[in-house]
């Protein structure tokens, strides 16, 4: 899919298979619908005093045109009021736009975006937000299925944003939108692979993948053998059940100056987590293959940095095992060396992505980072707290815990910052071992944060826990979030 921006004055004279036209509130003709109106002898207008659609935001209409005229269809979106246009606002027209488009079998639209402009709603913001919705809603999920859901067909979208804005501006804001989209999508479809496909090994090679189609990317695979030498103890008693061998995942993304510190995503890449020894409930397992997520949202937003192509040093490094049952595994009341050099006793082998995550932690010490970043949907306990719409944020930097919190709130995927205190370190002590891994029943959420503030101590750091945030279960799907929080984060960092 193109989309691209145009400038064009009279909306009807462009030939086009649907022209898409605000309506306001109270059945208020934008100038776009007027002259459309005026073009197909009152077409509009009739059907508003027919009272099929008031102006409400949301609220969509299709008008097919008969004859041979340069516009095919007519989409109408209400808006709402003018005085009430604001980013929210805005997220709900362009997605009702992209229904409308969607529903229709039109190969090419061209959108009327000029009058949305507002105080409260600035419009390369919002171009930038229809170019990622127009490419999230090309994405369906194919790999395993025989009749693939149907997503939006259209081949070319043209955006007009009239005088308000330059064309130069609207079009680096669509095709920015449409990088972070397609970022996004690459997180969802590794979210919905199933576990039997996306395996550890699966991971490594899309790493590989990645770095063999960009030359300023470089990947170090570690094999479980190389972990053992290093003393990575911790992540190995993670798959230690499992006849699928752990992967250590490296990618080095050299964009800014050789100099300049990098930032360091860790992603939690569990590829599926039945619980160990300490095996899960039957309902929902299934959904534990979306145990990867944080190590899918690493792969995201590598693709959006790497096609916006941004001045900064990135390392990613995902810690890629499955948990499971068998004559090998941990159990529970084993003791295990991290590669801190902290031992730790796994009282419940379902608290697994700390495990993985601690070692990770510390082998990112050695890049010098500027600040690590680690992604994991690692408890429950956040899912019962926030629910789906934030992510759960940790750091023991407030700094950076605010850059992450409005690099979220800009691209509506919102985190929300938890506490971090002393007082709940008490929780994971334990006689048998320097930490536990875990700690009772409250706070699940926040003891699973202490754990790994354990392992960060050296740096910047934040966690987000994206238990909750990271899929819907009905439909079951795989969001894509929190790639659009950390490219944003890491646009920032680029000055972008
Ligand atoms: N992957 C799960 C966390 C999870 C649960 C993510 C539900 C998404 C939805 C994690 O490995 C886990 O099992 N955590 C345990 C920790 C507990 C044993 C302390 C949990 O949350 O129950
Ligand atoms: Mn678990
Ligand atoms: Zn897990």
């Amino acid at each position: 899919m193109e989309i691209f921006a145009r400038k064009i004055t009279d909306a009807d004279k462009q030939t086009t298979g649907c022209a898409v036209a605000p309506v306001f509130a109270r059945k208020t003709l934008s100038r776009a619908a007027r002259n459309l109106d005026k073009a197909n002898g009152g077409l509009i207008s009739n059907a508003l005093k027919n009272g099929e659609m008031a102006g409400d935001i949301g609220e969509i209409l299709m008008l097919h045109i008969h004859g041979d005229k340069p516009v095919r269809r007519i989409l109408l979106v209400g808006c709402g009021k003018p005085a009430k246009l604001d980013a929210n606002a805005g997220r709900k027209i362009v997605a009702a736009m992209l229904r409308g488009i969607k529903g229709c079998k039109t190969r090419d639209a061209s959108v009327h975006l000029e009058e949305l402009h507002s105080d409260k709603l600035d419009l390369p913001e919002l171009c930038e937000f229809l170019g990622r919705s127009a490419a999230m809603a090309t994405y369906t999920y194919r790999e395993t299925v025989s009749k693939p859901k149907r997503a939006l067909a259209v081949a070319r979208i043209s955006v007009n944003c009239g005088e308000v804005l330059s064309a130069r501006k609207v079009s680096s804001a669509l095709k920015r939108g449409q990088q972070l989209g397609d970022g996004i999508n690459v997180a969802r479809n590794l979210g919905n692979l199933p576990g039997n496909i996306c395996t550890p090994g699966y991971l490594a090679s899309e790493a590989r993948k990645l770095a063999k189609a960009h030359s300023k990317l470089t990947t170090r695979i570690l094999e479980e053998k190389q972990m053992r030498e290093l003393g990575m103890g911790s992540l190995l008693s993670v798959s230690a059940g499992s006849s699928q061998p752990a992967k250590f995942i490296q990618m080095q993304y050299k964009g800014g100056k050789a100099n300049q510190k990098p930032y360091v995503l860790v992603g939690k890449g569990i590829t599926f987590d039945s619980g160990g020894i300490s095996l899960k409930p039957g309902a929902k397992m299934d959904e534990m293959k979306y145990d990867m997520c944080g190590a899918a949202s690493v792969f995201g937003t590598l693709h959006a940095i790497l096609a916006m192509k941004l001045p900064i040093n990135v390392v990613a490094l995902v810690a890629a095992s499955e948990n499971l049952p068998s004559g090998t595994a941990t159990k529970p009341g084993d003791v295990v060396k991290s590669l801190s050099g902290q031992t730790i006793e796994v009282l419940n082998t379902d608290a697994e992505g700390r495990l993985v995550l601690c070692d990770a932690l510390t082998y990112a010490e050695r890049f010098k980072p500027a600040a690590v970043i680690d992604i994991a949907t690692l408890t429950g306990a956040c899912v019962v707290a926030l629910g789906a719409h934030a992510t759960g944020l940790y750091s023991n930097n407030d700094k950076l815990a605010e850059q992450l919190t409005r690099a979220g709130e800009s691209m509506y995927d919102r985190a929300w910052r938890m506490p971090l205190w002393d007082e709940y370190q008490k929780q994971i002590d334990t006689p048998f071992a320097d930490i536990a891994n875990v700690g009772g029943p409250g706070a699940g959420s926040i003891t699973a944060a202490c754990f790994l503030a354990r392992f960060t101590k050296k740096y910047h750091w934040a966690h987000l826990d994206i238990a909750g945030s990271a899929w819907t279960s009905a439909p079951k799907a795989a969001t894509g979030r929190p790639v659009a929080l950390l490219t944003r984060y890491l646009m920032d960092r680029a000055g972008v």
